[in-house]
């Protein structure tokens, strides 16, 4: 089979959009107003991920997709495309399908058991002879939603007019698509209930300028000087942040894990750049390019240089945060409490290519084939090994259960604003620096579609 061929990934900064100064309001963290003004206008309005094609591969197939107080069935048809419809019987209303995900050829309504084919046709009921109008069957569906497969993710939108799937995506698509997301698997999908708006884990996600202060262990690998760093913030609503990695940040001399084992994995001593850790990062660009192939790392030949080593962090509108990293994909995603507009349902999905021969410390997040307690192929992960299949749902509330380290860091903050936004204490604005622009922008779309200017 031919290669793929990509575009590759440009680098090159793009123009910032002008910001025109909308203020961060407390109640946008708290009001059930505007709760409901997100709803009508964001929520019901945008292109959203509902789930992993590949976790629903055979004819029949079927997840179902939760979102603010709706429920979307999302079924694999016979010809292999994928469809989605509310999870709603039309006789009378009552919920369709009562579980995460499954396989049925047919859709029994457990009230007065209508039976809808995987096409959302009404294919058979009770008493078909006592309507006035006739049989329904034939004529009854489910309510259909738009549904489109891009990236291995399924994505719906649940306005019937809705924007242009490939312009509300652009330019994530392209930039995502050398990594080849769709050969990944789904390792790890973990649902936590916090206490706080969804908002303030989607406005951290738009700023690097806590990374220093709340993440400081990431400083052996990530850099987190933000001149150092790139933002680009696209007119959609979509923005990236080009984090260089595998050195150390802040221009630090410091050799320490797991940049120490990373050097290790690929053939290269730690020793040798002790005075020069700074150039970590090129020798082992330059390390993986000669012995990925053999390694197995399959993907990284349709990668450039620098996504050999660094953190492509796209935060995309409304709440989702893709990160591309060398290794592995990560998904944060905050979703709206379906009532509560001071909690949210945050999301953390880690997924890897799947290879067949690599060894546990070929570096310091990639799948490692090495066996669990059942036999089974494991891979490491933000929130420690899994094994290396798609992964069963996993629900938590914090602070009982984790999201990952660095994860929870970010929950415990978003806890005692919830608290401090509320209070006279906050004023009526942020103080933003410059480098935390990306969380304004972010705002002033979110206006934009509140206040009918998208
Ligand atoms: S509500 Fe579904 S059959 Fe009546
Ligand atoms: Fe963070």
């Amino acid at each position: 089979m031919d290669k793929p061929v990509f575009k590759q990934t440009p680098r090159t900064k793009h123009p910032d959009p002008a910001l025109r100064g909308d203020k961060i309001t407390g109640d946008r963290y708290y009001s059930k107003e505007f709760m409901q003004k997100e709803w009508d206008h964001v929520w019901t309005n945008v292109w959203q991920i509902a789930g992993v094609a590949s976790e629903i591969p055979e004819p029949d197939d079927f997840f179902v997709y939760k979102i603010g107080t709706e429920e979307i069935l999302v079924v694999r048809q016979k010809d292999l495309s994928i469809k989605a419809f509310y999870n709603v019987c039309p006789h009378r209303g009552n919920l369709l399908v009562h579980v995460d995900k499954g396989c049925l050829e047919t859709f029994k309504c457990t009230y007065h058991g209508w039976v809808y084919n995987t096409e959302g046709a009404l294919i058979d009921l009770q008493d078909p002879e006592d309507f006035d109008s006739g049989n329904p069957c034939g004529k009854v569906t489910l309510k259909k939603i738009n549904c489109d497969v891009a990236l291995g993710f399924v994505w719906i939108n649940l306005k019937d007019d809705c924007q242009d799937f490939k312009e509300a995506l652009y330019p994530i698509i392209d930039h995502m698509m050398p990594y080849q997301p769709e050969k990944y698997v789904r390792v790890l999908n973990i649902t936590c209930e916090v206490n706080c708006n969804w908002k303030i884990i989607h406005d951290n996600f738009n700023e690097s300028y806590h990374v220093p202060t709340l993440h400081p262990d990431l400083s052996t690998h990530i850099e987190s000087d933000y001149k150092l760093c790139q933002f680009d913030m696209y007119e959609n609503g979509h923005n990236r942040m080009l984090m260089p990695g595998h050195r150390p940040a802040l221009g630090s001399q410091v050799l320490d894990f797991p940049l120490d084992a990373a050097l290790e994995a690929w053939d290269l001593n730690p020793e040798d750049f002790k005075g020069n850790a700074q150039e970590t990062r090129l020798a082992i660009q330059k390390k993986k390019r000669e012995l990925s192939g053999d390694r197995g790392f399959w993907h990284y030949e349709f990668l450039t240089d620098e996504q050999l080593t660094d953190y492509y962090f796209y935060n995309c509108f409304p709440n989702y945060s893709i990160t591309m990293t060398p290794d592995g994909i990560q998904v944060l995603r905050p979703q709206p409490h379906p009532t509560d507009p001071e909690k949210c349902l945050f999301e953390h999905w880690w997924m890897v290519p799947e290879m067949e021969s690599l060894s546990a410390s070929a570096t310091f997040m990639a799948s490692d084939t090495s066996k669990g307690p059942a036999g089974e192929k494991m891979t490491e992960t933000p929130v420690g090994p899994r094994p290396l299949k798609p992964a069963e749902h996993e629900s938590i509330i914090y602070p009982e259960g984790s999201m990952g380290f660095t994860a929870d860091q970010d929950i415990s903050m978003a806890l005692g604003q919830q608290k401090g936004l509320k209070s006279k204490g906050y004023g009526d604005d942020a103080i933003l620096t410059n480098q935390e622009r990306r969380v304004r922008r972010y705002h002033e779309v979110l206006n934009d579609y509140i206040e009918g200017r998208r």
